[in-house]
């Protein structure tokens, strides 16, 4: 435990050892150790190349770092407490393995701008993952909607059957929605990254550093144009956590109606077997804890944002201990958010989709009847009328027990003699959606459009 601190030297006393662990954060941010090397080979480069540490001080520095990082992926790094942070682990090892000159690595240098150049490489891995997630799912939307394009189901409004639409057509507002999410981590990329190393502790250094060489070395756009700014602010982070809230938010909607077209009353649907499980109790049972799971997730997800936003809201500038916790709410959103597209992706691909059962619902709730009333004024009644008149309708359908399809056109005309044998032809589901036939619409020919759109969408990135 006892190992040299790298900022012993105006200390007396050592560090308490509760507060050491309280401080230490090596316990969870050791999982930054590749973006740690990375950012330190990078920086040793650019040290070399303004002539602060020598060619041969350079090679020694990354030969160790290499070194370090088969040693960390292989497991045999000791990982020290003591040592507080991934940082400090290190850093004191590379001293260890290659002698005094690994203690010029951090030659104009802070962990503040270390660990704020850390978190970004992470996030900006991160975010490509999450968007190849994001196309995985959209993929897997698509094909459902392309097979589905001609399946009818009602539309709901209140969770009350409202039109018949088709179920491609569904499928599909999925499908735009994580589109929007795709975009939404495209654009908090570029605020991702921006370098902060030079920043140091908060004022930059007096060594002559070449920021551009650094953060090309890097992949990074630009170095951070204020020191302050640079080590301070974790917006970056918390843009990143409301974006996958708003990804989380999308799925447990998402979810709710996989959850309720799976139960008895709906059976619109079957998830597969290895996505349920069954009750302890209850031998029918088949539940569909995927969709619940990930709908319970998002609170967790919606949590680590408002924890970030709150970690923000009172820190003056520049770098403060508190900025430490930004990484256990990021690590597991990021977790969260991968997992749940992942799940979901494999989950749809295995879902059966009951045609029949959906078609029956979309008779039986009425849904035709804006159908009859546009059909009524464009035989000259007024809409308001053919309102009324549909609606007095399907009172005396629910009344027969019948669906408005069923009952005789006599019956009808005691409603309005404007109904007709040719008037009733649009009571059909597949009139009905078939006639909504322009741009965005639900009509098959248009969801074979819109699918069409979509997979070119997919290829464009
Ligand atoms: N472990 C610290 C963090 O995550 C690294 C930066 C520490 N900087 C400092 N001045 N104590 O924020």
């Amino acid at each position: 435990m006892d190992k040299k601190k790298p900022w012993g030297g105006r200390f007396e006393a050592p560090t308490d050892s509760f507060v050491e662990s309280f401080t230490s954060s090596v316990g969870f941010d050791q999982r930054l150790y590749h973006y740690d090397i990375q950012g330190s080979m990078a920086h040793a480069r650019m040290l070399a190349h303004v002539g602060v540490l020598s060619g041969d001080e350079c090679k020694a520095i990354i030969a160790g770092l290499e070194e370090i990082e088969t040693e960390i992926e292989s497991g045999q790094f000791a990982w020290s407490v003591s040592l507080e942070d991934v940082h400090m682990n290190i850093e004191a090892r590379l001293t260890d393995r290659i002698g005094e000159v690994g203690k010029k690595l951090h030659t104009g240098r802070s962990r503040n701008d270390q660990v704020a150049t850390d978190i970004r490489l992470y996030l900006r891995d991160g975010i490509d993952d999450v968007c190849a997630r994001l196309r995985d799912l959209q993929t897997a939307i698509v094909d459902i909607a392309e097979r589905e394009a001609e399946t009818i189901l009602p539309g709901f409004t209140h969770l009350q059957p409202a039109q018949p639409i088709t179920f491609g057509h569904h499928m599909l507002a999925w499908f735009e929605m994580l589109a929007r999410d795709y975009a939404r981590m495209q654009d908090c990329r570029k605020r991702v990254n921006i370098m902060p190393l030079g920043a140091a502790a908060l004022a930059g250094t007096s060594f002559p550093i070449d920021r551009e060489f650094t953060a090309k070395e890097l992949g990074f756009d630009m170095p951070a144009a204020n020191s302050l700014d640079a080590v301070s602010d974790r917006d970056f982070a918390i843009e990143f956590v409301s974006n996958a809230s708003v990804i989380m938010m999308h799925l447990s909607r998402f979810s709710e109606e996989l959850i309720l077209w799976s139960t008895a009353q709906f059976n619109f649907i079957e998830l597969g077997d290895n996505f349920c499980t069954g009750s302890s109790i209850m031998p029918q049972k088949k539940n569909p804890d995927v969709p619940e799971l990930i709908r319970g997730k998002t609170g967790r997800v919606n949590g680590h944002l408002v924890s970030l936003l709150t970690l923000m809201k009172g820190q003056p500038l520049a770098y403060n201990k508190d900025n430490q916790e930004d990484k256990e709410p990021l690590f597991d959103t990021l977790d969260t958010v991968l997992d749940s597209l992942k799940v979901y992706a494999d989950m749809l691909t295995s879902m059966e989709v009951k045609r029949d059962n959906m078609r029956d619902a979309a008779i039986k709730g009425y849904t035709t009847a804006t159908d009859l009333a546009d059909a009524l004024v464009r035989k000259g009644v007024a809409f308001r009328d053919a309102h009324e008149i549909v609606g007095k309708a399907v009172r005396y359908a629910i009344d027969q027990g019948k669906d408005l399809g069923e009952l005789e056109v006599k019956a009808l005309q005691q409603f309005s003699d404007a109904i007709d044998k040719q008037v009733l032809d649009v009571l059909k589901v597949e009139g009905s959606v078939n006639a909504r036939d322009h741009l965005g619409g639900t009509a098959p020919s248009q969801v074979r459009l819109a699918v069409k759109k979509a997979r070119q969408s997919l290829k464009g990135d």
